[in-house]
């Protein structure tokens, strides 16, 4: 039997202004583990290998190996040169696997001059500050979303200065936004066909993934010491005794995690921000709450209501205790529907179907087709030829902050039964 925490009530965990402003000034505090030096990124030819570094060797940085494998035997110059994990076990089997280098500190990995770019699939309260780390090594960056953890709006402020500051490639890894569709959406947006945007709706529903109980535990005896750092994986999150279940089901925890809002959304409304051009929410609320799932502190239900200053709204609802998506489906869950004065736009099967408003007689009804789906392997190579290009990649970190943004601050909202604002000029959230 796993050790779960008995589940606090959601209330008395409330993050009121003073404890929020204490914890971001915490996060933002990882100085002590950020590396102070600043190297420029290696300049990469066409023929050059790219020497990759994977840091998170756990489910997720497995499989963005299995890509860069992938990608390798396809003929791209990549090639697996170092893994960091702070848990032993998964650190020397990716080691063997993949011929590589093995670290059981980011900081080290990143101080290897073979290593060009890195992967980060650690737990979300971690990946600001080994971002920060990356990019002040010069390293270019593939990143897990959600790019910080709900807590964490200062930390994730100053990684996207400081990723914009070193001129390194980031992509965030949203990997459904290789799919064409939102990208020819946009222009489409951008041209007026849908005269003023008005309204994106999305939703994303689920059942049954083995996140939502939680994921296994690979060895219920495991403890902290030299094969296992329990430190280095608390970062800057609430200093606790170790707990096997906290370690290997980190997901289900607050301190750790947020539940389908930041674990599912930047699936689903990564897209439709992007689509609509915007960044900042002027507002954001939310409710949610533990519908099926009692046995963790996170939500497993969250519907979230944010307002732009464009005078645009975003809806997101979702669920990770029914998996019926209720309007047509594109991966991973249901497409968003963008409506505008003029018309709306949905997506469906391979085409982009653009309805016309009844006094809309500018634009007839029409199909466009959709030119390639979501693939994985391609958000992968993506971020590789960024990093000799230069070009933006699919998900860049500009996105990835506005998307944070607006889920942090739905989240914020939620805990403390309020609406969150974002003041601009301060480019801060106020609650
Ligand atoms: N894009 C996707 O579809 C997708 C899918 C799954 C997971 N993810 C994301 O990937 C990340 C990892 O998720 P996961 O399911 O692989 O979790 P996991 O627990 O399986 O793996 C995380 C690994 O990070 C290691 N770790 C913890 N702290 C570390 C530190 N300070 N330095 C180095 N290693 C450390 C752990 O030991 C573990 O092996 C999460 O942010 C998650 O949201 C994305």
């Amino acid at each position: 039997m796993s050790r779960l925490d008995k589940t606090p009530n959601r209330t008395s965990r409330k993050t009121t202004r003073r404890s929020f402003i204490a914890r971001t000034a915490a996060s933002a505090g990882l100085a002590a583990t950020t590396l102070p030096h600043k190297v420029s990124a290696r300049v990469l030819g066409a023929n050059d290998r790219i020497g990759f570094g994977m840091i998170g060797c756990g489910g997720e940085g497995n499989a963005l190996m299995g890509l860069v494998k992938q990608l390798r035997d396809a003929g791209t110059k990549v090639e697996i040169v170092a893994v960091c994990d702070i848990y032993r076990p998964r650190l020397s089997k990716a080691a063997k696997l993949h011929a590589a280098k093995a670290y059981d500190d980011h900081r080290e990995l990143l101080a290897d001059a073979n290593v060009d770019a890195v992967g980060i699939a650690t737990p979300d309260h971690i990946h600001g500050g080994q971002v920060i780390n990356a990019v002040r090594a010069g390293k270019h960056v593939y990143c897990e979303k959600p790019v910080t953890h709900w807590r964490q709006f200062e930390l994730t402020k100053q990684m996207a200065a400081e990723v914009r500051k070193s001129g390194c490639v980031f992509q965030l890894g949203t990997q459904y936004m290789s799919d064409s569709a939102w990208h020819q959406a946009r222009k489409l947006i951008a041209e007026g066909l849908i005269g003023k945007p008005l309204h994106a709706e999305c939703g994303f529903f689920r059942i049954g993934d083995w996140g939502e109980r939680g994921m296994p535990i690979d060895d219920a005896n495991a403890q902290p010491g030299p094969d296992l750092n329990w430190e280095a994986f608390l970062g800057d999150a609430p200093k606790r005794p170790f707990d096997v279940s906290r370690f290997f089901r980190w997901r289900m925890y607050e301190d750790y995690s947020g539940g389908p809002v930041t674990d599912l959304y930047p699936h689903a409304i990564t897209q439709a921000i992007y689509m609509l051009g915007v960044t900042f929410p002027s507002l954001a609320t939310a409710i949610g709450g533990k519908m099926r799932y009692e046995e963790r502190e996170v939500p497993d239900t969250f519907h979230m209501l944010v307002d732009y200053p464009e005078k645009v709204a975003l809806t997101m609802v979702g669920t990770q205790g029914s998996d019926h998506a209720c309007a047509p489906a594109r991966p991973p869950s249901r497409a968003p529907i963008i409506r505008g004065w003029e018309g709306t736009l949905t997506f469906e099967g391979e085409e982009i179907v653009f309805t016309p408003g009844p006094g809309n007689k500018t634009h007839p009804a029409k199909r466009i087709r959709i030119e390639r789906p979501f693939d994985h392997v391609r958000h992968m190579a993506n971020f590789l030829e960024c990093c000799r290009t230069g070009q933006p990649p699919y998900c860049p970190v500009d996105l990835a902050y506005h998307v944070q943004t607006a889920l942090q601050m739905a989240t914020l909202a939620m805990r403390a039964g309020k609406t969150a604002k974002f003041d601009r000029a301060q480019e801060a959230i106020v609650i």
